[in-house]
């Protein structure tokens, strides 16, 4: 038998049998496989990636927000002091480690508390408030794996920071409203208010009351709910506990006059532009910062899915260390989006097709050929070539395929006349024409065909 060096590599023991005749044991390589909720992002779907983001930057232009991004890690204790230590994100999503110089850090489950850190860091309450930022990438919760939820995903974040009135919550509704609107998603706004920390204690207290005699309804979560967290219990998906949400009592009773006016002009507001949204009494949001308003944006074949929530953190600032800064924001999850504009066979641009396909035959040519490329490309002329590819045929195909509008074949014979053949891909025609003016010669040819000549530096 003989056998090839990588399956000499792959032996881990030449054994002899009872027999005596030679026995290979063959290592098996298991391929390295992506980690669970993880997900690549192949060349197939950057149409979608690429198009959401032009239309998050447009937004953010219009509204005037500027770009602000983050590191990926922070200390773990930003977060838990910013998320709270009784959420579901902070009790069990977080990747935490220690690294080699002891220090606690955590992959950001989201933007706020980041984005918040930097704006105390970096001075910006002496900035002309309200500052406006917005931010586009990837962060990472250790949720169980389903449709249109992964453990490293992407949001699109927009936050004010320094604006108590109701107005910056309007903008950033509006603003939501108007993306999906633009998107072509149908989506339904969820609003509700979830009071502040004067009027918030009675509220819990009354959904205790309420709960504990039905304790034993609830399921294992919300009976530990109802000690710490018992506003979580209202938006609890299991049957028995939605049933129970029906009849607690509601925020909108509890709210304070501060509480209550903030909301009550929010939604005049909110009348006054005519933007549809639904009052939900049971939306409470799962991050503990969340002050007043708190909305969400659903979606979906059944319109429950969360395509984007938010609302407004009065003292996340402050308890952070900052001067107290009333701010408001939301993030939509990038993937769920893209993943109802494509349910929803939502037409994105794609990358637009090479203007030229650059063909060469031969070794000396091909060696031109590389100059030619570089010398068309700095003119803005967007080239395809294969230059591994030998056969003209075979080359043409895939000019054909790539769809272009012309071919460049440079052959042994063109080269030693100075010489090169332009072919029209539409009708056929071929053209010979001066090597040396052959880039001239292109542009005006695209020119003459509408070409959307980009322009290189
Ligand atoms: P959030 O509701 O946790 O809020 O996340 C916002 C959006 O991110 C969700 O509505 C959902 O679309 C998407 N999302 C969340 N988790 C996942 C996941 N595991 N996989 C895929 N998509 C996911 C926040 O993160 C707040 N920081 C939003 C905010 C900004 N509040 C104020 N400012």
């Amino acid at each position: 038998m003989s056998l090839s060096t990588m399956e000499k590599e792959k032996i881990d023991k030449q054994d002899k049998s009872a027999t005596g005749e030679a026995v290979i044991k063959v290592k098996k390589i298991i391929p390295p496989q992506l980690v669970r909720g993880m997900r690549d992002i192949l060349p197939t779907e950057w149409s979608w990636w690429n198009f959401l983001w032009a239309q998050v930057q447009e937004y953010a232009l219009s509204y005037s927000f500027e770009r602000i991004e983050t590191p990926i890690l922070e200390k773990t204790n930003l977060f838990t002091r910013a998320i709270g230590s009784t959420t579901d994100i902070v009790e069990k999503e977080m990747y935490s480690f220690v690294d080699q110089s002891e220090d606690h850090l955590s992959l950001r489950p989201e933007y706020t508390a980041g984005i918040a850190r930097a704006y105390i860091e970096h001075g910006m309450l002496s900035l002309p408030q309200p500052v406006k930022l917005y931010s586009f990438g990837q962060l990472f919760r250790h949720e169980r794996p389903q449709a249109g939820r992964f453990r490293q995903f992407w949001q699109l974040n927009f936050e004010i920071f320094g604006e108590a009135q109701a107005t910056a919550d309007t903008q950033l509704i509006l603003l939501a409203a108007a993306l999906f609107e633009n998107l072509k998603l149908p989506v339904t706004i969820q609003i509700n208010s979830v009071g502040c920390q004067a009027c918030r204690p009675a509220y819990k207290q009354a959904l205790q009351d309420y709960y504990k005699t039905k304790r034993s309804v609830l399921c294992e979560d919300c009976k530990r709910r109802l000690q710490r967290n018992p506003l979580r219990i209202l938006d609890c998906k299991q049957e028995e506990c939605h049933e129970l949400a029906k009849n607690a009592p509601q925020m909108v009773d509890f709210l304070c006059e501060i509480c209550k006016n903030h909301f009550t002009r929010l939604l005049e507001y909110l009348d006054e532009v005519e933007l549809a949204y639904q009052l939900n009494p049971y939306l409470v949001r799962g991050l503990d910062y969340y002050t007043r308003t708190v909305f969400e944006v659903w979606g979906g074949d059944e319109g429950k899915t969360v395509l984007a929530g938010g609302g407004r953190y009065d003292n996340l600032v402050s308890e952070l260390g900052g001067q107290p800064t009333p701010s408001v924001g939301f993030g939509g999850g990038v993937e769920r989006i893209i993943n109802e504009l494509k349910v929803r066979q939502i037409a994105v641009p794609t990358a637009p097709a090479p203007d030229l396909f650059l063909a060469c035959l031969g070794e000396a040519s091909r060696k031109r050929a590389f100059k030619l490329f570089e010398d068309l490309r700095r003119q803005g002329i967007r080239v395809a070539e294969s230059f591994t590819k030998e056969g003209l045929k075979s080359q043409l195909e895939i000019a054909n395929r790539l769809g272009v509008k012309f071919a460049l074949v440079l052959g042994q014979k063109e080269l030693m006349d100075g010489t090169i053949i332009v072919r029209d891909m539409e009708n056929g025609i071929q053209e010979i024409v001066d090597l040396k003016k052959v880039v001239e010669e292109v542009k005006k040819r695209l020119v003459a065909r509408q070409s959307n000549i980009l322009t290189v530096s």
